[in-house]
């Protein structure tokens, strides 16, 4: 069995909540074996996505979060490559304000295991930048994929609807600087980062209040 890699792409395009609209980037990141592959985000262009895939074999599309701007390419991609969208149920509300269900929605848990290849990722809900804020650890990878729960700098935005800052800090403090510190962090958006470089600026994050 091939070892996994990550595959890397950015997109651009638009977040829109509460109203307002900004251009985003968001990164995609696509890891898997030689025949074997999970898409962890689906934003703004499917190309790229196709792109990475090179037509290996999809598990899944794992889905962050749901804002807009992750997740609006999902369910084209699902029909695609025929493969399920998973999802944490407290971002539903968030799905429902910008996509319609589909049927390849499968609703995913705190602990649960995907298995990639002979690989195990493990599922983190870590709430608070969404009610239903989702990260990925690869062991075997020793990266996590943070979504917007965990960035370069310190924790997402938690400053519009359905965020909330103790909540972020408590999935952060609880479920990602308890990593080994030579995870790397891979987020939504800009650059990767440590656990350990991040972890010793959380008491600063704390006193800031973002
Ligand atoms: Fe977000």
């Amino acid at each position: 069995m091939s070892p996994l890699r990550i595959d890397h792409a950015t997109t651009t395009g638009d977040f829109s909540l509460d109203g307002q609209s900004w251009t985003v980037v968001n990164n995609v990141w696509v890891i898997g074996s030689d025949t074997d592959c999970l898409i962890i985000d689906a934003p703004h262009n499917l190309a790229p996505i196709v792109e990475m895939v090179a037509g290996r074999s999809v598990i899944g599309i794992f889905c962050t979060h749901a804002h807009n701007d992750h997740i609006n390419q999902a369910t084209e991609a699902a029909n695609l490559f025929s493969c399920d969208i998973l999802l944490h149920r407290d971002d539903l509300v968030l799905w429902d304000q910008t996509q319609t269900r589909p049927p390849s929605i499968r609703l995913v848990e705190n602990g649960e295991t995907i298995t990639i290849n002979d690989a195990d990722a493990t599922i983190l809900h870590t709430p608070g930048h969404t009610p239903g804020g989702l990260s990925l650890y690869v062991p075997s990878l020793e990266a996590v994929f943070t979504g917007d729960t965990l960035f370069r700098g310190g924790p997402g935005a938690t400053g519009r609807s359905f965020s909330d800052f103790p909540t972020i800090i408590a999935s952060i403090s609880s479920r990602l600087l308890v990593l080994e510190p030579e995870t790397t962090v891979y987020p939504g958006h800009g650059e990767t980062t440590t656990v350990a470089e991040e972890k010793p600026d959380l008491e600063l994050w704390i006193a800031r209040g973002f």
